[in-house]
């Protein structure tokens, strides 16, 4: 009886805790932590040197005012003239825009000699965390004594838009968004400045940028130079204005101070950023739903793809050059697919998980007012996964068609504005409101530029062989429809030329959708019956998303009361820190790997005759002549090139900078090993090690290799 007292009032006090200040009260070592936790950490027992406070103070300025989150990374302003260090691999699609065959500036790279050679980067921004505020019981209030499930999600997202709009002050250039910590539970508003002009400064050569490619992408050890320096540019009178040559460089709140002195195994390290997706809060039944259905599925057809990419590309340079990025990206998410599958694998991660479900199990049983609340839990929630299993295979495919198959994303990006443009305004998605409308018309109209039409034709006769071989329950209307011709006749019908030819798509974006079916065009009406089951599905999903909303709310709240540990929100593309150390590890039985690599590792490779080792002889050169400057370094007897340490790191984190005990910057984060691609999932300090590159590289490489003195100059790192 007493126990269930104490057990009662503790449920009590949490459920208090949870929805009114926050989520946390006992931290575990590691994990992404929001700003609103570094007070409760004991950051200075674990090695830091300065104040939290210097860290971050929303009431001054601290090193947190040097970030930025730029498109899906990170980076940092190192100078007082909005100088940015973030990553080759950011700013890789920017880089290759720009490029040409006769000016490839992937290839050879890039350097600025003045503000004004730097190169505006189309399509690009950066955002500063201004600040953040807790909408739970906002966000919460518009749910109540709603019942259905999908109208509660909907009801949700809408309160978070309608927040982050009222929030939001675009005069001073401030975007606010409400982003979800916890599932059903806790909600908050990041007020973001945005900068919309930021431009390439100083890009390596992709050999060195990209060092490696494929073959070391989220391996250890590692040799990557993956930098890139860019200049945020606002108007003159501050305010942040599209690009424009009356722009000038901007002066940021606070920039952060380069070490250029490094650090040595042991040393206590943390990092800031912008880390995007994990999944440690979610139920087994959700880990058994990636590990069957999506990385399989996902990392079968991008090998897929990559593999057509090569082909075409393999005598053709500019062909190479338009898909690199596509490559890059789809070569990225496949590896790292493959390296969770391997982690599901290896560490029984699904049973894992479920013995640990059963325990809580076992735990709610033995509460009678526990038991009264929360029996049932894991059945609801395993029939909601079910429903979700259950369409996997159509919502994948249809994701995915959509996204690879550029004649049909842009047949239904068409559709949808001959049919937004036909609403009253105020009755249009936001990007189709008349302010948004020429840019949306833009961008339709310059993505016509993107498509290659044999790997369209490839993807799309790919995709349609693979959903006509589908299960009964998995049917794809558009493809049953086809009949008895074959597949490559089939495709020949959908390769629509006119959207090949921007002056075509121009005619047709101002066409009705009656006009628009009067084009009997095949591409227009298998996109038309795509968008139609498609819309079935994501009904379907919201459905069982607004069930699991309420289930996996319960799921925290008694995980909770159970055990107070893991309870740092999963990663979402908000501000976090994380901590840790310079630290080696040991992958394999037998294997040590130590935590440091040089110049003279990047040489090693490249005797190896491997093209993804390939450098320019100047390195080489530098090398023989000991050529080293001040980044010397008397462990690796050469210059310092990767870092290997054991913060909790993800997609989104990179570019971010990786700081010592002072909070000064000694190196750039931009990958893990393989092994720690399970990360997603689950942490442990025994496989999870991330990869940065020194500080003493980069500086070196802009110093020695491509003469940029005056960006170290600028950042003060000389004379
Ligand atoms: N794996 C790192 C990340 O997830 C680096 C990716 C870029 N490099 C590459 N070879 N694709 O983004
Ligand atoms: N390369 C990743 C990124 O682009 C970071 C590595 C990771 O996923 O940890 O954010």
């Amino acid at each position: 009886m007493k126990m269930n007292k104490i057990v009662l009032l503790s449920a009590l006090l949490i459920t208090v805790t949870i929805t009114t200040i926050g989520w946390i009260s006992t931290l575990p070592a590691k994990g992404m932590y929001p700003m609103s936790e570094i007070s409760n950490l004991d950051l200075m027992e674990a090695g830091l040197k300065i104040n939290p406070e210097e860290i971050y103070n929303p009431n001054g300025v601290s090193i947190t005012d040097a970030l930025v989150k730029i498109r899906g990374c990170t980076g940092s302003f190192v100078s007082e003239n909005g100088l940015i260090l973030t990553n080759h691999h950011c700013g890789f699609g920017y880089v290759s825009d720009a490029s040409t065959i006769e000016n490839n500036y992937l290839k050879n790279g890039f350097l600025a000699k003045t503000y004004s050679d730097e190169i505006p980067a189309t399509g690009n921004y950066c955002k500063i965390t201004e600040s953040y505020e807790d909408v739970s019981e906002m966000v919460l209030a518009s749910i109540e004594g709603v019942e259905d499930p999908a109208e509660k999600v909907r009801l949700i997202k809408k309160t978070m838009l309608a927040i982050g709009k009222e929030a939001s002050d675009e005069a001073n250039n401030i975007e606010a968004t409400v982003s979800e910590m916890f599932i059903g539970k806790t909600y908050i508003l990041f007020r973001y400045r945005v900068i919309h002009d930021v431009r390439l400064v100083y890009v390596p050569p992709i050999s060195i940028g990209n060092f490696g490619g494929e073959t070391d992408n989220w391996v250890w050890p590692r040799h990557t130079g993956d930098f890139t320096f860019m200049r945020a540019y606002v108007a003159p009178d501050g305010s942040a204005a599209e690009y424009s040559l009356d722009n000038i460089p901007y002066t940021p709140k606070k920039h952060l101070k380069i070490n250029p002195k490094g650090v040595n195994e042991g040393d206590f390290l943390f990092v800031l950023g912008y880390p995007g997706t994990t999944f440690r809060n979610r139920p087994a039944k959700y880990y058994e739903y990636r590990e069957n259905y999506v990385l399989p599925y996902i990392s079968k057809l991008y090998a897929w793809i990559i593999n057509q990419i090569k082909e075409l590309g393999k005598d053709n340079e500019s062909v190479a050059l338009e898909l690199a990025s596509r490559a890059k990206s789809l070569a990225n998410t496949e590896k790292k697919y493959r390296g969770q599958l391997r982690g599901f694998n290896k560490l029984n991660l699904v049973k894992t998980k479920l013995a640990e479900e059963q325990e809580l199990q076992k735990f709610i049983e033995s509460d009678a007012e526990l038991a009264e609340k929360y029996n049932g839990l894991f059945e609801k929630l395993n029939s909601a996964y079910t429903d979700l299993h259950n369409v996997a295979t159509r919502d994948l495919w249809l994701g995915q068609i959509f996204w690879q198959s550029k004649f049909v994303k842009l047949s239904d990006d068409i559709l949808q504005y001959s049919q937004q443009i036909q609403l009253d305004e105020s009755k249009r998605k936001p990007e189709y409101k008349e302010d948004n409308l020429s840019k949306e018309r833009e961008s339709i109209i310059s993505s016509v530029d993107n498509v290659n039409t044999e790997l369209e034709r490839r993807v799309l006769t790919k995709m349609i062989s693979d959903a006509r071989l589908f299960a009964d329950n998995s049917r794809i209307d558009a493809v049953e429809e086809i009949g008895n011709i074959s597949v490559d006749e089939y495709v020949l019908n959908l390769m629509d030329k006119d959207l090949l030819n921007p002056e075509k798509v121009k005619d047709i974006l101002i066409k009705t959708p009656e006009e628009l079916d009067e084009l009997n065009s095949p591409l227009f009406y298998f996109a038309k019956e795509l968008n139609a089951q498609r819309t079935i599905i994501n009904e379907e999903v919201d459905r069982i998303d607004g069930t699991l909303n309420a289930l996996l709310s319960q799921l925290i709240d008694i995980k909770r009361i159970r055990n107070k540990d893991s309870f740092v929100p999963d990663a979402n593309s908000t501000l976090r820190l994380t901590y840790g150390y310079v630290k080696g590890y040991s992958p394999a039985d037998a294997v040590y790997h130590s935590s440091q690599t040089s110049l003279a590792g990047i040489i090693e490779k490249n005797s190896l005759g491997l093209e993804d080792y390939d450098i320019p002889s100047k390195i080489r050169d530098l090398y023989e002549k000991k050529d080293f400057g001040q980044f010397y370094d008397e462990n690796v007897k050469s210059v310092p090139v990767g870092i290997l340490y054991n913060m909790d790191t993800t997609g989104g984190n990179s570019g971010s900078p990786v700081l010592n005990a002072y909070g000064e910057l000694i190196g750039l984060n931009f990958d893990r090993a393989f092994g720690a691609t399970i990360n997603d999932y689950a942490w442990d300090d025994s496989f999870s090690r991330s990869i940065g590159v020194d500080i003493r590289y980069i500086l070196w490489v802009a110093q020695k290799f491509s003469g940029a003195d005056y960006l170290l100059q600028e950042m003060g790192v000389i004379n």
